[in-house]
Parts: C-alpha cells; structure tokens; sequence
C-alpha cells in the first residue's frame, strides 16, 4: 500500500475568506542597502494583508520571518480572517520576472505543507504568473504540496505522541478554478503525486522485506492494477534467455533474480506511435558481494533500487496519464550478496547480447543486470532508451548529491538536462572519452566490468561507457546515474524528506509527454 497522499482542489474565492486550517502566502526578503533587511509580502497575500490593516509585514518581521527560502512563519490570525493560521513561506529575493521560478514555488510549496502538518486542510495563495507560464508555475505548486506532505509511515510498533499528522487536503488559489487548464494541471499532479510516493515507499522499504521475490511480485501487482501488460521473467526464464548478468549476480543470494517487464501501448490512432523503453537498477540490496563493502553507510544500498523503482512508478503514472506514445520498463531485480554460491572477481560472464564480459569487483554489480536487460530492451525495438540506476559512488564524487550525470548519445543527454532543470531534478551530460573505454579492454573477455588495472580515475564514466557495449548501434540512449540525487540522507528540505526522492520519476515522465507530442 502507498503512503496516502493529500487530496488537491483549486479555488479562485477570496483567500481571506477561506474557511481551511491555515493559508499560506509567499513572502520575498528585500535587501535594503542599511542594516538587515525587509520583507515584501508576494502576490496572492493582498486581502490578507487588507484585512490585517498593514500589521502584517511588521508582525512577520517581529517574529524573525527573512524571507529565506524555505523558511515558514506561523502566526495566529486572531479574528482577522476566516482561517486561524497563517503560514508566510520565504520565497528569497523578490524575483526580476513577474514570478519565481517553479523550482522556487515548488520547494516553498513543499517546506509550508510540511511545516503545517497536523492542519486537515491548507490553502495555498502563492504568487501565481498570468501569462503562458501560468500552467508550469501551478504545476510546481502543486506537486511540491503532495510531495512536500509525503512521509514514510515506518516500522514503528508504537504511536508516535509528538508526530502530527500529515496535512490531509491541499486547495491551491488561482484566479480562476473553472479554467479546463487549471484543472487538468490539477489531475496531472495527484497522478505523479502518487507515482513518486510509490517510488518514495519502495526504497524506503526495508531490503529484508523487499528482495528480488517481493520486489517483483510488488511492481507486478502494482502494475497489474493499473493495466499495464506485465510479464515477470524468474530464474528459470532468466537462465532460458540467456541473462547472465542479472543471474551471475543473484548467484550470491538465496532470494532469486527477477526481471519484470511492463507495457503500455497506446490506443490506436493511425500512425504506429514511438516506442519508449526505460530500463531501472534493481538491487533490492548491495553489500558488493566479495568485494565487499564497509560497514560504514552499507545500510543506505537498501535503496540500490532506486532506479527500478522510478521506472516503475513512471509506468504508474503513464497509464494514468494516457500519452500516445509506446513504453515499456525493463526492471532487472537481484541481491548482491557474498556466499559460497556467489559470483566471484576473475569470473567470466555471457551477457544475453552474446559478450563475454571479466568481473573484477562483484560491486560492480549494477552494470551486469543493466547490460542484460538494455539489450533485451534493444532486441525488442525502441526508438529511445532512457536508462537510470544508482551507479557508482564517482557520481556523487563528480557532482555531489543532488545533481545527476547523464551519458549516452548526445542529444538525448541535453534532452534529459532541460527536462531535468524543468522539474527540479537536476542533470548533468558527462563523456564518454575512448581511453576509459581501452582501460576496459580484458585479457581474457571482449570488455572488463571497470578498469583492467581497477584505477577509479573516470569512475562514473567507465559505468557508461560498459553500459554503451549493450545498447544498439542506432538507438539514441541515455543512462542517468542517480546514486546521490535518489536518496536524501539529510533533514527534510523543500519537498524532499529524508530517504528516498523519487528521482528522476519526473524527469523521465516530462521527457515521455515532450516524445508523444512532438517526437
Ligand atoms: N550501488 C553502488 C553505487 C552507489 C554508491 C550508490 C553510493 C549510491 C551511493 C554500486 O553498485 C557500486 O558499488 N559501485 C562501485 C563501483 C566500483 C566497484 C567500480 C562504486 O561506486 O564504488
Ligand atoms: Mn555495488
Ligand atoms: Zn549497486
């Protein structure tokens, strides 16, 4: 079962008026060239601040409001307006545009429900464009509420006296609730809403209760649900097909490997539709096999399957949202485990593309399931392959933890760069540089799983310049190597809590609407 997620409605009626639990407004900080600073309360804050007869600004100030991002100011409203509470989200300095950047709006939409949780229901008066960016700026209020209220229900066997419920329903002030493209912004962020909480819960599982098995079983039913065509490929059909990179790698585990594989086809119009393919990393649990790992920070790769678990949820939502485009995931699924029947360094594995590949580092292990599973994705047919996995630990070293690298066929990583920068999943194209493709060269196989000599120079590159060996000569592909952007270790920020993220579930799913609409 799904974290439940708020319900979302619009209203267009005086915000001063609202009968909810609390009102959120923007305020901006004003850098004055004296000491400190002011404050600037944002559109959408008007009649409240009528109505508190021009208190409000000195009273926000009173009680330290600044105006920092992030940073939420509750105040009692005393009879001044219909709700109780207002809450003044900081919004930063007062935008040159005519409104913040999504990305501002959707991270204040966020901190504000979070901050309110314990409220039933919030209203949102937000500093809304009234031009052509009026859709992408509701958007990012909208999703950054649903996610921003996201919380892991846990494990615990006792209520918990201090927490407070998340906030239960979200109304979002627009000028006008009637508008067909208000509304249908309004759909579209419940659907993703739940599409990310899905992907939030499953890394957030603990990996004794979701290995390969469950895992599977989990995205079938899911997707079953949702009316996606699936098929789950288990040990014996991985071994019949020859995948023997995701069953080298389930070697080590007494929990077998799954390959999931889910579709969804577009009902007819004409013209045969484009086919997407998403492949996703599924290790429900990496402890690096006898290459083993420290002890220190192993707990995190329970979410080395952050990837799979995006495309899933990607597939959630595409079957909600209904694009005229064709997309199938390929979700390989095994535990990195080191036993007597574990794969070992110096092992000589036959991919299902036929290439013998040289294991030197058993935690290396996400490359020999994606190897598998992109050319299976390849032999089927696809005209675009997008591919994502916690990869290495040299992308968190390259870009840190919140932007993701990119590598594959050029226009597709630039593709994957402005959907990211859209939807406030950061991604950054890397090369593909041909001496980290000879370091690889084996002396007994057609490629070494990372540098033949085990230099970690290149790290992150030598992940896609293996994963490259299994995608089609003519295929334009992109591999997103989110092992820091996926999991968020720190204290909740914006609309991120702690644990998983759900990236690149967003990413993935603007580049699907841009393929369907315009190829
Ligand atoms: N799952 C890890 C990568 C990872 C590291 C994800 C940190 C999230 C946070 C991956 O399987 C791995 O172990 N990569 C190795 C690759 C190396 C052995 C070539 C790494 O990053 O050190
Ligand atoms: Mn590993
Ligand atoms: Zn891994």
């Amino acid at each position: 079962m799904t974290s439940p997620i708020p319900t979302l409605s619009l209203v267009d009626t005086d915000p001063a008026e609202l009968a909810v639990d609390a009102i959120v407004i923007g305020v901006h900080s004003v850098n004055g060239d004296g000491d400190g600073g002011s404050l600037l309360l944002a559109s959408g804050a008007e009649s409240i601040v009528a109505a508190f007869d021009g208190r409000l600004t000195g009273t926000l100030a009173l009680l330290g409001a600044t105006g920092a991002p992030g940073e939420v100011t509750k105040l009692a409203t005393l009879g001044t307006i219909t709700a109780p509470v207002v809450a003044a989200v900081g919004l930063g300095p007062e935008p040159t545009g005519a409104a913040p950047p999504p990305e501002t709006l959707r991270r204040a939409s966020g901190a504000s429900i979070r901050a309110l949780a314990g409220a039933g229901t919030v209203a949102l008066s937000l500093p809304l464009p009234d031009d052509e960016d009026a859709p992408a700026a509701l958007r990012a209020v909208a999703e950054g509420a649903l996610l921003g209220a996201y919380r892991f229900t846990g494990y615990k066997t006792k209520p918990q006296p201090g927490r407070r419920a998340p906030v239960g329903a979200v109304v979002v002030h627009v000028p006008d609730a009637a508008e067909p493209a208000a509304e249908a912004e309004i759909t579209r962020a419940g659907v993703v809403a739940r599409a990310v909480a899905q992907a939030r819960d499953w890394v957030n599982t603990p990996p004794n209760e979701l290995r390969p098995p469950q895992f599977a079983d989990a995205v079938a039913a899911a997707a079953g649900e949702a009316g996606l065509a699936v098929e789950v490929l288990d040990e014996e059909a991985l071994r019949e097909g020859g995948y023997g990179g995701i069953l080298a790698v389930g070697l080590g585990s007494s929990a077998p490997p799954r390959m999931v594989r889910l579709s969804y086809t577009p009902s007819s119009s004409g013209d045969a539709p484009r086919r997407v393919a998403l492949v996703g990393k599924g290790i429900t649990f990496d402890t690096g096999g006898f290459s083993i790992k420290p002890a220190q920070g192993m707990w995190e790769m329970k979410s080395d399957m952050a990837g799979a678990a995006a495309v899933t949820a990607v597939m959630l939502a595409v079957a909600a949202l209904k694009p005229s485009v064709a997309v199938t995931a390929y979700v390989p699924m095994a535990e990195n485990m080191a036993s007597a029947t574990a794969y070992r360094p110096g092992d000589v594995v036959t991919m299902r593309n036929g290439k013998r590949v040289e294991v030197l580092n058993t935690d290396a292990e996400g490359r020999m399931i994606l190897g598998d599973a992109m050319a299976r994705a390849c032999e089927d047919g696809c005209d675009y392959l997008f591919e994502t996995s916690t990869l290495t630990g040299g992308q968190v070293v390259a870009l840190g933890k919140r932007v993701a690298g990119v590598m594959g066929t050029a226009d597709l990583c630039e593709r994957v760069k402005a959907a990211g920068e859209q939807v406030g999943e950061p991604a950054w194209p890397m090369p593909l540089p041909e001496d980290v493709r000879k370091g690889m060269d084996s002396e007994v196989a057609d490629i070494s799983q990372v540098n033949a000599g085990m230099d970690r120079a290149g790290h992150m590159l030598q992940g896609g310049v293996f994963l490259r060996e299994f995608v089609a000569d003519d295929v334009p592909w992109a591999h997103i190597d989110i092992a820091g952007p996926s999991y968020h270790s720190g204290e909740p920020t914006g609309y991120w809590a702690k644990g998983g993220t759900g990236v690149p579930v967003r990413t993935l799913l603007t580049l699907i609407d841009e393929i369907a609409t315009a190829g």
